[in-house]
């Protein structure tokens, strides 16, 4: 164990000190992302190493790795930590390992809708999550969005006990273990680049995703349901290794930071959009055969799905804390 202590002080040293500089001295950023390159943070990465070349140009390079090219996200968080890339932005649900705080965004309808997941990250509380996971080793630098979430499966479900029964792959989360086992459904903790066969092979029936992901990962084609529930959102942390970021010299720091509030700014501003128009794409795709069937919910149906999923916000008040949650309803009213 001291060994094991002993190795990563070492490393974290290591990148600290700018083991991922290149020869001419040249910082490079490897950004490596599980998604495609057409969804709000596939876009971000994008745009983030386009304005770090334009702006740093000569100083700093940005790689980025989408797709699950690298890493899934819970390979990149060691790999943050080894030097190995520096910065990631896995969803908010897959943080529990290094801080509970961030199991808020998996509450299931804490949020009712994007705007006010918005208003939280801008306030005060959602600002000081942000450094939740110092005492890791990471440093959160911004949320991006991607959107609200909705069930998909291949049986119609209009109510929470239709989903008895039903194995639903689930982000590497508790939260979304409960909200799951309280619909009697069944959850099966699955990395995202491995969703599309599980559903295709019937490994798991259903999932829930936000448009962009769906349409991009063609989920749409091997579900035969998608039901617009909007029941959670799944956002992303901008990550970096602390002592990386601490390390980097004061003005190229500065840099980054303004570029990632205007790259912040621009892919929250897009992901509604994005995901409104991935929507539309999937009511047209293909022909009957082929079409997946949108089932949108009433509000006495939404109702139900509620009443079953709101009880498991008590059994992580503790973990999250009472003051954070309820920031996170005000957020609702604002
Ligand atoms: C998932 O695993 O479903 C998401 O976290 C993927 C992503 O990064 O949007």
């Amino acid at each position: 164990m001291r060994t094991l202590y002993f190795s990563l002080v070492v490393l974290l040293l290591l990148s600290a000190c700018g083991e991922n500089s290149t020869e001419s001295g040249v910082i490079k950023i490897k950004f490596s992302h599980v998604v495609a390159e057409s969804t709000p943070k596939g876009i971000g990465a994008k745009r983030f190493k386009e304005l770090v070349e334009q702006r740093l140009a000569g100083k700093v390079i940005v790689e980025v790795y989408p797709n699950s090219q690298l890493y899934d996200d819970d390979k990149v968080m060691e790999a943050l930590l080894l030097g190995d890339v520096q910065i990631a932005a896995p969803s908010l649900a897959k943080f529990g390992k290094y801080t509970k705080k961030l199991q808020l965004f998996d509450l299931p309808f804490i949020f009712n809708d994007i705007e006010a997941v918005d208003r939280f990250q801008r306030g005060p509380v959602g600002k000081k999550l942000l450094a939740s996971m110092e005492d890791s080793g990471y440093l959160g630098l911004a949320y991006w969005h991607n959107g609200m979430k909705q069930f998909s499966a291949n049986k119609p479900l209009h109510l929470p006990e239709d989903a008895k029964g039903v194995k639903f792959r689930i982000q590497q989360s508790d939260v979304l273990e409960e909200q799951f086992k309280a619909i009697g459904a069944i959850p099966e903790k699955l990395a995202f680049a491995e969703v599309y066969n599980a559903l295709q092979t019937g490994v798991v029936d259903g999932a829930e995703n936000p448009w962009s992901n769906i349409y991009s990962k063609k989920f749409h084609e091997v579900q035969k349901y998608i039901i617009e529930s909007n029941h959670g959102v799944l956002d992303y942390l901008l990550v970096t290794n602390n002592s990386f970021w601490d390390s980097l010299p004061k003005d190229i720091r500065a840099e980054l930071d303004k570029i990632i509030d205007e790259v912040t700014l621009e892919v929250n501003k897009l992901s509604l959009d994005l995901a409104m128009g991935d929507r539309q794409k999937i009511i047209d795709f293909g022909d009957e055969t082929q079409r997946t069937e949108l089932i949108i919910l009433t509000k006495e149906e939404l109702v139900k799905w509620r009443e079953i999923m709101q009880p498991i916000w008590g059994k992580f008040e503790k973990e999250i804390g009472k003051d954070v949650i309820e920031a996170a309803l005000a957020a609702n009213n604002s």
